[in-house]
């Protein structure tokens, strides 16, 4: 039992064994589920944020006390040159860039009268603008079996509550770049995908915040998901299993749009 044990924990540290990473917003919530599950699976990690200095340095002092490499970079995905810089820096650090992981994102709920152009342009700014300036830029280090996995949302598709509006434009424009990026670069080997999940266990969206219940009732199982779920598949589309999963927009969500 121990041998079978032993072997599966093997043969799931080779999976990205020798691989590089970036997870972007990797100090709290999925993204921090997320580098930890890609450090486990063997690939060099490194994260970034943009005010939970703390946290991403712990995470950082987890994955090396393992035997993992990680590396904390502080860039708010709200500053082009940041975002470039810290690709930059992952490349000079770890020797290349195979896995670009998008997950840094924020939240702005409210009606459409009262959002303001403030909370528009610094939601474009992360969710969107922050997510195609990385991508141009790691892909240009990125050699054939390159990966590139957005965290999108389900509400890019479904919307079943009022207040959401600006969050699902920029989830949906995720959703659209994944496709279009897919295209741009399948022929080199390097696949696209965007993982959407529905409500996760996290400080955005708490379990037991005022609109759990809601949330709850929209879904089948009726219970939210963990971070460490969403992070099993971005490894699986991370491996070199997923090779021919490109374009996808994949769901994550309990059963929320079911
Ligand atoms: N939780 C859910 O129910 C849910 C559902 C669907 C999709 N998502 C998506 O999943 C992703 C992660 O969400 P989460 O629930 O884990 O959120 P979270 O708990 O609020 O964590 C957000 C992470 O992103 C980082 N971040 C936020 N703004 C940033 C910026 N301007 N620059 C760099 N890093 C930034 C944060 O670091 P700092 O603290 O340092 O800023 C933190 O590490 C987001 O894209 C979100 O839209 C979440």
């Amino acid at each position: 039992m121990t041998q079978a044990l032993n072997t599966q924990a093997n043969t799931s540290k080779a999976n990205l064994a020798g691989k590089t990473a970036l997870v972007t917003g990797g100090s709290r919530g999925i993204g921090a589920a997320i580098a930890r599950k890609l450090a486990t699976d063997g690939a060099a990690v490194a994260i970034t944020y943009s005010s939970s200095a703390q946290q991403a340095e712990q995470l950082v002092a987890d994955i090396r006390s393992t035997g993992g490499k990680a590396l904390a970079i502080r860039a708010d995905a709200q500053d082009a040159d940041a975002v470039k810089q810290a690709v930059a820096k992952t490349v000079a650090e770890f020797g290349g860039l195979d896995i670009l992981v998008n997950n840094a994102g924020a939240l702005v709920a409210g009606g459409i009268a009262d959002i303001s152009m403030e909370d528009y342009q610094r939601l474009i700014a992360v969710n969107v603008t922050g997510v195609f300036v990385a991508s141009q830029e790691a892909q240009r280090h990125m050699k054939e079996g390159g990966r590139i996995i957005n965290i999108g949302s389900v509400n890019s598709d479904y919307v079943p509550v009022p207040g959401l509006s600006l969050y699902a434009l920029t989830k949906g424009a995720v959703a659209s770049f994944t496709r279009g990026l897919a295209r741009d670069l399948g022929a080199r080997g390097i696949t696209v995908n965007n993982v959407q999940p529905g409500p996760v266990d996290t400080e955005m969206n708490p379990a037991n915040g005022a609109f759990a219940d809601t949330m709850r009732s929209y879904m089948a199982t009726g219970k939210y998901g963990t971070g460490t779920q969403i992070a099993s598949l971005v490894a699986y589309l991370a491996s070199e299993d997923a090779a021919f999963i490109t374009g996808a927009n994949l769901k994550a969500d309990g059963g929320f749009d079911a």
